[in-house]
């Protein structure tokens, strides 16, 4: 059996759908429940919906053999896991974004909003610019519209969120994209069946 974490949301639906596709379909996830684990012993997957941000925590503990997690997390919280595939599925960026005719007024402390310190953190050390970091946990555009922030780094995908709110993108840090990532003890003692699902999802891209 392998334990797949998937991230709760529309990319785990889409990834779902990815696996299905690849021959690890699970019929019982589609039901409207709240249950929070499925399995199919006739293919050997079982799955588990965790929060998006939690998935490298279960992988690299172990509670999960696999999961698929964005490129975003993985940079923001680089756990100890193999990254197996890039599965071209939740395309997005990481950028900078703030108003539409903002400008960088470089002898100030820049007030960066955000809720990747991490990748903000060694975007802006990159560019040797001193930047005071706000930690948010959601609705980052509200930082620069009521002056907590300068500007935000956060994923961009059709760029609507912004343009509703009066904000641009300004700089593109990193692609984003979801990732197939592996425990590294399972990789070991599971090689044959984490190597035939990431076969068969590649066959399929
Ligand atoms: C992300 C991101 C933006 C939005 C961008 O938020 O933080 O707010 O999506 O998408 P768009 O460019 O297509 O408008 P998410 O939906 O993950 O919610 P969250 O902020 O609560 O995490």
């Amino acid at each position: 059996m392998i334990n797949v974490a998937l991230p709760k949301g529309r990319l785990g639906e889409k990834a779902y759908e990815t696996l299905a596709a690849a021959g690890y379909d699970c019929p019982a996830i589609l039901e409207k429940n709240r249950k929070l684990t499925f399995e199919n012993a006739a293919n050997g997957v079982r799955y588990f919906w965790v929060k998006p941000s939690d998935v490298s925590i279960y992988v690299e503990r172990g509670a999960a053999d696999v999961g698929i997690a964005g490129k975003d997390i993985l940079l923001e919280y680089s756990p100890d896991v193999y990254e197996l595939l890039d599965l071209k599925i939740g395309a997005c960026r990481m950028c900078v974004a703030g108003p539409e005719d903002f400008y960088d007024e470089t002898d100030r402390t820049l007030r960066v909003a955000t809720k990747f310190p991490h990748i903000a953190a060694g975007y802006y050390e990159s560019k040797s610019r001193d930047i005071d970091i706000i930690h948010l946990n959601g609705s980052i555009e509200l930082a620069p519209i009521l002056g907590l922030s300068d500007v935000i780094v956060d994923i961009v995908e059709t760029g609507k969120t912004l343009a509703e709110n009066h904000l641009a993108p300004l700089e593109t840090i990193v692609d984003i994209s979801a990732r197939l990532i592996s425990n590294k003890v399972s990789y070991q003692f599971k090689y044959q069946e984490i190597l035939r699902m990431r076969q068969a999802l590649e066959r399929n891209l």
